[in-house]
């Protein structure tokens, strides 16, 4: 299947490591260019060297309200056009919820919603400006369809996680604002969608794992409890984000979708 991503150019934060990197990854491979983030500049730019000419690295905060406008700018300066965003960034802290305190919801709540939310406002307004350069273009039935913004999201959107209280708070959240956005947008040809992770193989997941007695058992635990029996590779998870960001996906708006092997239990 041709997912029509050859020369259409997407913003990937949090792409220098984990979900968003083989997001970026995937893409790139499909013939897309990306603009991808971090706040770290050496791995920024290594991230960057890595894609290859199909790829530009810029610093920047997702919690930093300039940072939408910057990224929307180095889209246009190095290739032109932005057909899309997907908004990837540090989870939160894990904690209880009565040990987590006022600094670190506020610290969260900044760069895990509030960026996602500047994010996607701005590269709504972009896609949706008069002669955006993705305007009109055909979807896989020739439909009109201007761009695509995808946000991860996590499992506890749907459940709450153990130990992660945060996310348990903020994610249901950021799903409603997604699906308001979806309704928003619709009309003008943008989706908008989730991806509910719940164990792929980042360091995100192996640093959870690894605040358990034993990180081993731990893992061991957490597989037994998904259908496929193991988690997920970064490069599942980046297949399934190019392709919602893609022309081909495009009566898919809306969702939240699972790439959790199986793990959630409800329909
Ligand atoms: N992996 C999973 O199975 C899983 C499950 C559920 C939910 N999630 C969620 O999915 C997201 C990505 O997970 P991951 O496993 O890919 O995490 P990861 O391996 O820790 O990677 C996070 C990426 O985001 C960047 N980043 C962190 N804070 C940022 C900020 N404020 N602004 C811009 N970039 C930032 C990091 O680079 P710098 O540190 O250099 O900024 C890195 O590139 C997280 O929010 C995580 O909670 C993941």
């Amino acid at each position: 299947m041709d997912l029509g991503l050859q020369g259409r150019v997407y913003i990937v934060t949090g792409g220098t490591r984990g979900l968003g990197n083989a997001s970026a990854r995937e893409l790139v491979a499909d013939g897309a260019k990306v603009i991808v983030t971090g706040r770290d500049e050496k791995r920024t730019t290594q991230a960057a060297a890595a894609l290859g000419a199909g790829a530009v690295g810029v610093v920047a905060d997702n919690a930093d309200p300039a940072t939408p406008g910057r990224l929307i700018a180095a889209a246009r300066e190095h290739f032109g056009r932005v057909d899309g965003v997907l908004i990837s960034v540090g989870g939160p802290p894990p904690g209880s919820g009565l040990g987590n305190t006022d600094d670190q919801w506020r610290t969260a709540f900044d760069s895990v919603f509030l960026g996602a939310v500047r994010l996607a406002r701005a590269v709504a307004t972009e896609l949706t400006r008069d002669g955006a350069d993705g305007a009109g273009e055909g979807g896989a039935d020739g439909a009109d369809e201007r761009g695509a913004i995808g946000f991860v999201l996590s499992g506890s959107v749907h459940e709450p996680i153990a130990g992660l209280t945060i996310s348990n708070g903020l994610r249901p959240g950021l799903a409603g604002f997604a699906k308001s956005l979806a309704d928003e947008l619709g009309p003008q040809g943008v989706r908008v969608f989730g991806l509910l992770p719940a164990r792929i193989d980042t360091d995100r997941v192996r640093e959870l794992d690894g605040l358990a007695a034993d990180p081993v058992a731990s893992r061991a635990t957490h597989e037994s409890h998904i259908p496929l029996r193991r988690y997920g590779t970064p490069q599942e998870f980046g297949r399934a984000a190019a392709f919602l960001l893609s022309p081909a996906a495009s009566y898919l708006t809306g969702i939240m979708l699972p790439v959790d092997g199986g793990a959630l239990r409800g329909f």
